[in-house]
Formats: C-alpha cells, structure tokens, sequence
C-alpha cells in the first residue's frame, strides 16, 4: 500500500528520499514520485518527477536532471482512485505548482469537495488526493500548516499526509488520520534533521529516534524545529521513542528472496516470542500485557480472534487452543466481515486483534467496533507503535523483526506461538494441569530445532515443487488443526505463484469437491500423527483411488505413508497442538520454491501490498 517518506535537513534530499522509496517497495506499489523544494537565485520552485512501475524507472528519469534541494517529499502509490498513469502518481499539486502533496488513504467525500471548490480550479488527475492539494490550496493565506488544519476539518475518509509549499523552503508539515507516519529525528553536528515516513523502515538507515504521530495530529517542521498540533491548533507534546530494529534486520543477509530469508529466521524469532513469557517449572505462561486481573479472567466467557489473511489462519489455530485448553468458547472472524456484522460481544468477551503489520484497515476498524461494544481488547502484532498496537488496551507484540516480503511467514509462526501462550495462561487458571503445561512448554522449547530440520529440507522441498510447478490447480487438505494449516498452505502457494488453489477439511471431500479430482489435479494432504490421523488417512486412499496426484507431510517414522505417494515432506512429530508451527514451515518452502521456479516476482507478487491500509 502506498508509501511516504520526507526529508528536512542538511543533506542532499534526493538520495535519501530515493534509497527511502526503496526501502517501502516492500509495501507494494505500481508508480513513485518525487518533489524536491529547489532555491536559485533567492526563488524557490518545486521540482517533481514521476514515473509507472519500479524506483528504477524512476531513477532513471532523474539521472539527468539537477535536483538540487535538502526539502522533498515522495511517494510510492497503489492504485485506488484513478489508473496506473504517470499523471495519477503522487506528489501532486494544486493550480500552481507551488504547493505539493503526498497521501497515503482515502478521501471519501473528494467528490463533494470538487464541487465545494466549484470551476475555479483545474484538476490533471483522477486522484482523490488531487482534489485534496485543491482544497488546502484553497484555503492558503501565507500559513500552510493552518491552510492543512483547515482543510482536513473537512475531509471524510482517512489520511497520512505530507506537504511542501515553495512558499516556504524550510518547512514541511505532515498530518495523520487512520494512515500511520513515524518522524525520525537525528542530530548532525548540532542540526537538526527528520524524516517522515509511512513507517521506520526508510528512517533506519539514520536514526531509531522516533515519535508517531497520533490521529488527527499535524505536524511542522520548519527551521530546525518540531511541533505536533492536533487539529484545534493546540501544541501537543510527543515523546520520542527508541526503535529496537537495526537497519541489517531489514535486509536481506545473502538470502535471494526476503521470502526465504524470513522462512528461515523462524527459528531464531520463534525464540524471541516465548523468552521471558513462562515459566516451566509450573508449567504456566504469563503475557503481561494481557493487563487483566484473575477476576477478570474469571469472568471472560467468550473468546474472539479478529484478523484478516495469514493472521487469521494463525487465529483458526488459536481457536482449538483455546478450547482444548480453557474451555473458552472460541470464534475466528474475518476483520472486514466482524466490521459490519453486528456481533454479539459485551464485558465478558476477550477481543484478539491479529496482524502483522498492525495498520490493516479492516482490524482497525473491526478493533474499534469491539471496543465500542465494551470487550476487553488485546493486540497481537509485529511492528512496533503500530496503529493497532497502540488503539488496544493491551496485548503483546510477536517479536518476529521485520517482514518484508508480502507473504506472511514468521510472522504467522509467531502469531501461533503467541496464541499458544495466551492459551496456556488462561488454561492453567482453568482446567489443564500443571503436567499438561509443563509437557507443552517442553514441546514448544523443542520447535526451533525441529523448524530447523524442515529448513535443512528445503532442497528436496524444491524438487518435489519443480515435479508440480506447471499444474493449474492444486487442492490443499487437512483435518482438526491441520485444516487452518492447509488453508494457510493453499493462500501461501496462490499469492506468489499464481497456481489456483483452495483448502477444504479432508472429511468435506466427498461432499462435493471430489468431483474434481483427476490426474492433473494434485492433492497436497497434510497427514501429521495427530487424533485424525486415521480419517485423514482415509481420505488420502480416497484421493489414491480417484489417481489424482499426491503431496504429503507425514511424521518422520510414517513408513506406511509411503504407500500412499512418493512425495513425502517428513517432519518432525510434536504435540498436536503445535502442530501447525511445523506443517506450516514445509508448505511455505513449498510455495516460495513453487514461485521461484516460475520466474514469480516472489517478494512483491502482482497486485498485492505488504500492508492493506485501505479497506
Ligand atoms: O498485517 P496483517 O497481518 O494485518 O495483514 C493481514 C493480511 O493482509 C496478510 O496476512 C496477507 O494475507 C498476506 N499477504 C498473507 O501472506
């Protein structure tokens, strides 16, 4: 989804704004631009170029040209209002050029405010963001911040917001609603400099100061100084915080793809999520930011995990957590569906908001609806100061480092293991025995090295992915906790090869999707020792008899299995309920393996982005 980054400082503002765009390509885009404020002989113009596709197209426009400036602002966009065009590319102006801005969101009443501004202005684009460079233009008497603050009272829909005016070389003004903006801070040789930026991955590279501007906050940076404002003009004192990730966290350390190289940090962070969160000798786990009293806990009667995508197939296999340990009833439900479902939640509901990236606008919207309804509402999410992170009253954060790559991984591996402990903690005030906890947390602190033993597969993995590469279809089963585990496997292999593919619970086969079995149409059945094995091992000789081609993950030691097909993935056997934390790990080397022998763009598949911060 679109990203932003401004420079204001000392240094050449072309450089970083580019190696910054770069750093956002992981959010997924389809144009960039760039606007630098350039002074000659006392006047100021702003220079902007902007180019369809990749940075490098970009780049390469800019070579000859001379852009001289330390003020920019640019942007990468993903198509919502208006076509893939060089013209519909952000930063763009209003009637004469000397104002520029760049928007991440949606203006939903752009259409009323173009009637509002009347015939007096003259639009270029189809863009919604246009109309809003219109609109604060229309209001600019010599104050920009102000021209914003007034501008935005009007606005409908959500924004992150970052502004140049040639009127003033030494200045920019960012303003956020719903869009998130982090602002880096950092001192060279007593100057000041900031960066604002979608997120911190462009502000690494200089500083991990940062602060997070909150909704309906505006901020101006003019003349070395800071000041955030909230929308009454009032000054509003921000804390700058300090960012744990380093910039080498966000590479891709010799890896090809950031895909494979976050497939293969899951055992490295799967440590990070659980250290320090239990305690084996009494077979408890303790998230701290669960923040509720043992009363409290008592008191939740109903459990529900709102997410969308990979995390919710994460949440599906927190579900059988949770019941299997808590007896808490447990319901997954789809962030863009909760959102407008009218769901029956009240204090005695526990509300799990899932997401990676913490800015999906579908669980914001979902997180503030169950909020309004009185639950008790608790984050689970990666990035750090994230938007939802930040709205919950509490929750945890996954600890997975940063993910680059569209598809979801470790993230999701993290998520489960979150999940996982959450479940053991409300278990343990309930029905499962010390044992019981004990024996998990034993089997949790053993996945790191049986992840490790799937990875050291990978090749073999890639062998059994060069055999199927040119199928069309592919049907992914599983049963209990394996079935969210094959939907995970069926979204993972669709989104980066482009093979089609669904996921159904072995037992559903014959109730109707059976009948497209045939000998190009392979079945991947995830056959792990667990409490189905024998009815999911039913369905296999089901499938056999229909000769439709066979993958399988199996236990090591499954001999038999081997009856069944020779594309066997052998994983190591683990409890029932971690499960997933291994299953999971193969068919992501499956579909990563699968996407790169077809020559798929595999970190940024076509027409999705890292980050859905539109609904
Ligand atoms: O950042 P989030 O976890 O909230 O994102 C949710 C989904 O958009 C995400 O998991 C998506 O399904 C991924 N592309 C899956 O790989």
């Amino acid at each position: 989804m679109c990203g932003i980054i401004g420079y204001i400082g000392k240094k050449q503002a072309l450089p970083v704004l580019i190696k910054g765009l770069r750093r956002l390509e992981y959010r997924g885009y389809d144009s960039a631009g760039v606007a630098i404020l350039e002074t000659d002989q006392n006047k100021t113009v702003i220079k902007r170029i902007r180019a369809v596709g990749r940075i490098d197209n970009l780049a390469d426009k800019i070579k000859d040209e001379k852009f001289v400036g330390h003020v920019g602002i640019a942007h990468t966009r993903w198509a919502t209002h208006g076509g893939v065009t060089e013209e519909n590319a952000h930063p763009h102006f209003g009637c004469d050029d000397r104002l520029a801005i760049v928007h991440n969101g949606i203006i939903e009443n752009y259409r009323e405010i173009k009637e509002m501004l009347g015939n007096s202005h003259t639009y270029k684009t189809e863009t919604d963001t246009e109309i809003l460079a219109h609109l604060i233009e229309s209001y600019y008497q010599g104050d920009l911040r102000l021209a914003i603050e007034k501008a935005l009272s009007f606005v409908r829909g959500t924004y992150a917001l970052v502004a140049i005016h040639s009127d003033h070389p030494d200045m920019v003004v960012a303003a956020r609603l719903g869009s998130p903006l982090v602002v880096g801070v950092n001192s060279v040789d007593d100057n000041d400099e900031y960066f604002v930026a979608s997120d911190a991955s462009p502000i690494l590279a200089y500083t991990k100061k940062v602060i997070f501007l909150d909704d309906n906050e505006v901020l101006e940076i003019s003349n070395g100084k800071m000041n955030t404002f909230n929308l009454k003009d009032e000054i509003v004192q921000k804390n700058i915080e300090e960012i744990e990730w380093d910039e080498s966290e966000a590479q891709k350390q010799g890896f090809p793809h950031f895909m494979l190289k976050e497939i293969f940090d899951q055992p490295r962070v799967f440590v990070d999520a659980i250290r320090g969160r239990y305690d084996l000798k009494n077979g408890i786990s303790f998230l701290g930011g669960l923040n509720m009293t043992e009363e409290e806990m008592h008191s939740i009667n109903k459990i529900i995990l709102i997410a969308c995508g990979t995390a919710s197939y994460a949440g599906m296999v927190g579900k059988y957590a949770f019941e299997r340990l808590a007896e808490i009833s447990t319901t997954v439900e789809v962030s863009s569906e909760f959102r407008y479902s009218d769901p029956i939640v009240d204090n005695k509901t526990l509300v799990f908001v899932l997401s990676q990236s913490g800015e999906t606008a579908d669980t914001l919207a979902a997180l503030r609806e169950a909020k309004r309804k009185g639950a008790f509402v608790r984050g689970i999410v990666n990035v750090i100061g994230s938007s939802i992170a930040r709205e919950t009253d509490g929750g945890t954060y996954i600890h997975a480092g940063p993910e680059l790559a569209v598809a979801s991984t470790k993230a999701y591996t993290n998520t489960v293991a979150v999940l996982l402990l959450y479940a053991l903690q409300f278990g343990r005030l309930k029905r499962t025995s010390l044992v019981t906890g004990e024996r998990m947390l034993k089997a949790m602190l053993e996945i790191p090295e049986k992840m490790s033993k799937i990875l050291a597969q990978s090749d073999k993995i890639k062998a059994i992915a060069l055999k199927y590469k040119d199928c069309k279809n592919m049907m992914f089963i599983g049963r209990g906790i394996n079935y969210p585990v094959a939907l995970e496997g069926a979204l993972k292999l669709k989104e980066i090869s482009y093979i089609h593919a669904d996921a159904f619970p072995g037992g559903e086969l014959k109730h109707g999707h059976i009948a497209l079995l045939s000998e190009d149409f392979p079945i991947f059945a995830i056959m792990t020792k667990d409490q189905l094995y024998d009815k999911m091992r039913s369905n296999v000789e089901e499938i056999k008899a229909r000769k439709a081609p066979i993958i399988l993950i199996a236990t090591e030691g499954d001999e038999s299995a081997k009856n069944l097909s020779e594309d066997i993935i052998f994983v190591p056997e683990t409890l029932e309920l971690l499960e997933p934390l291994l299953n999971s790990v193969a068919l992501q080397l499956f579909a990563y393996h699968t996407a790169v022998l077809l020559g798929r763009d595999v970190d940024r598949p076509r027409n999705l982005a890292k980050s859905v911060t539109v609904e």
